[in-house]
């Protein structure tokens, strides 16, 4: 009877299965009401894809079949919980890879299936956003800068739930064109951080364009920055000239870091955002996070960063995203697909496909 009421219990809080494998990270946590997080152990695959320079898909998928049940186990022996204090299994659906997402998906439908219990198809870009509650309290409507090796965007969500991408990138993602850079520069993959530090060292920037695109447009684009980035290194190397490696870092970190700054506060300004959610692994570029704050200081919009740990892929902020839907009894079927390229809109107004 005690152990029925404790059931009952954990349903009405929403205790949460989540699981993450969309990409080099396999992570499974337990999250209670999209908050409070009971457990997020994350095995990261990053030394095996840094002598590739990337991501390799195939030895990703592998990686988490290697992996997957031990982080699951894991998650629940941190957590406290057992299989049958679970409310609902949630899993992300996509954007990723196919091969990698299928993983965790199938762990995800098997659970679910033995468990009883509901599957909840999460979308990744609405993991790194609500990240962010796991550590703050939203207001709405707030606006969210998305920057990641995938990702580039800023959305807008006017309510709970409710996201409309306004901008885009056009092209590389922000932090594959620092990973791109630092690869011309001879650092290991992933090259962000090592970017970060250099440009953190020089006083001199080598100026580079910014691509601003259209004057209203929210959209980014980094591959000519990028490129621009390639010509100085080849007209240097041409001359027989040393590279000033760290002036060239700074020099990129200042193009990307004012574009980023520039057009998210437009944003906010525009659509009256109460917010600004930085999220996403770029999160925790230094230079990004300290124009950021000076920036949202000065026109008095509060930033909400995560911390690092939340802000690169992990299971957790698939939990926290999955409430929304666990909320309205949203649940997903059991033969749902993995979704490489799959919208966010799409997904907020609950279709699958
Ligand atoms: O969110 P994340 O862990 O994975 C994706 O979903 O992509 O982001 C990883 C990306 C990599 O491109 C990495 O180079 C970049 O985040 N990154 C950074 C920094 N730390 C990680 N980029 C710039 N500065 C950093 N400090
Ligand atoms: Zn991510």
């Amino acid at each position: 009877m005690e152990n029925g009421n404790e059931q009952l219990d954990n349903q009405s809080k929403g205790v949460l299965l989540a699981i993450e494998t969309s990409c080099d990270e396999t992570s499974v946590a337990v999250v209670i009401g999209g908050k409070q997080i009971a457990s997020n152990v994350i095995s990261s695959q990053i030394e095996v894809h840094e002598r590739f320079g990337g991501v390799v898909p195939e030895i990703a998928s592998r990686k988490h079949v290697e992996v997957i049940t031990l982080m699951i186990e894991q998650a629940f022996e941190e957590s406290g919980y057992k299989l049958e204090d679970i409310s609902a299994v949630a899993v992300t659906q996509g954007p990723g890879l196919v091969g990698a997402l299928l993983v965790g998906i199938v762990a995800a439908k098997s659970l679910a299936l033995a468990l009883d219990v509901p599957l909840i198809g999460t979308h990744h870009i609405a993991g790194h956003i609500y990240a962010n509650q796991l550590v703050h309290e939203l207001e709405y409507p707030c606006m969210a800068l998305v920057v990641s090796g995938g990702h580039t965007e800023l959305v807008l969500l006017e309510d709970e739930g409710s996201f409309r991408m306004i901008g885009r990138t056009r092209d590389d993602a922000v932090g594959e064109a620092y990973d791109k850079v630092a690869r011309a520069l001879k650092f290991p993959y992933p090259g962000g951080p090592h970017i970060d530090r250099l440009a953190g060292e020089s006083e001199r920037a080598i100026e580079l364009p910014r691509a601003w695109l259209d004057a209203d447009s929210y959209d980014f684009s980094f591959s000519g920055l990028k490129s621009a980035v390639l010509a100085v290194i080849n007209q240097t190397g041409m001359k027989g000239e040393e590279l000033d490696k760290a002036a060239l870092a700074r020099g990129f970190q200042e193009s990307v870091i004012e574009v980023l700054v520039e057009k998210s506060l437009r944003a906010v300004k525009q659509y009256g955002a109460k917010q600004l959610l930085l999220c996403g692994g770029v999160a925790a570029n230094r230079g990004l996070r300290e124009a950021l704050a000076a920036r949202c200081e000065a026109e008095s919009t509060p930033l909400l960063v995560p911390p690092h740990r939340l802000c690169t892929d992990n299971a957790a902020m698939i939990g926290a995203a999955a409430y929304l839907k666990w909320q309205r009894g949203e649940f997903t079927p059991l033969d749902m697909k993995a979704e490489p390229n799959f919208s966010l809109e799409g997904w907020a107004g609950n279709k699958n496909n």
